[in-house]
């Protein structure tokens, strides 16, 4: 069917995309390795209220918070109380995690709000109380922002 020469063309050519899929491959786990890197580092700057935080080296050092100054800058352009919740909040309101109430808990919520009031949570969370860390770890939140993301957590508007 082909000739001789094509068909050592045929052979080369499948030489070629051999070779350059196992370059892909290698380039694909190298970029997976980098964004396993930067998911483990944000664990390690975990600090809670009462505790030395990690601020120094090692959290500095960490791509993760080499990059926050810039997503940052991007959130406050564009707020996002449901987004912001996720990145910082959800680890121990998602989980339970020191005994911080959970987002689902309405009842809690709702009683609690009952209680003190939405500025009362919302100033608590800025200033932080007991195992809840200042502003929920997020310095670059306004206290606009957490109160916005106090009625995400809570699901209680202000009226
Ligand atoms: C390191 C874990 C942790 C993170 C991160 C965290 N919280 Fe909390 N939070 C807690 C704990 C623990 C409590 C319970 C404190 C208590 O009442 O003793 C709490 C309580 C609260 C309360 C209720 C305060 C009250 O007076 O009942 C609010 C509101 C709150 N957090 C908001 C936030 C927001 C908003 C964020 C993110 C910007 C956040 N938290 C991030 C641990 C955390």
């Amino acid at each position: 069917m082909f000739s001789k020469g094509m068909q050592s063309r045929v052979v080369k050519v499948s030489l070629m995309i051999v070779g350059l899929s196992v370059a892909g491959a290698a380039l694909a786990q190298s970029a997976r390795d980098q964004l396993i890197a930067e998911r483990l580092a944000p664990v390690g700057s975990v600090c809670l209220t009462g505790e030395a935080c990690v601020t120094g080296s090692s959290a500095a050092g960490s791509s993760a918070s080499a990059a926050a100054p810039a997503t940052a800058q991007a959130a406050s352009a564009e707020f996002s109380a449901s987004a912001t919740y996720e990145q910082y909040c959800a680890m121990c309101h998602n989980t339970g995690m020191a005994n911080a109430p959970r987002r689902d808990d309405a009842a809690h919520w709702t009683a609690r709000v009952a209680e003190v009031g939405l500025a009362t949570l919302t100033n608590n969370a800025i200033t932080g109380i007991n195992a809840m860390p200042a502003r929920g770890m997020c310095a670059t939140c306004t206290d606009e922002q957490i109160g916005e993301i106090v009625q995400y957590l809570s699901g209680v508007t202000a009226q």
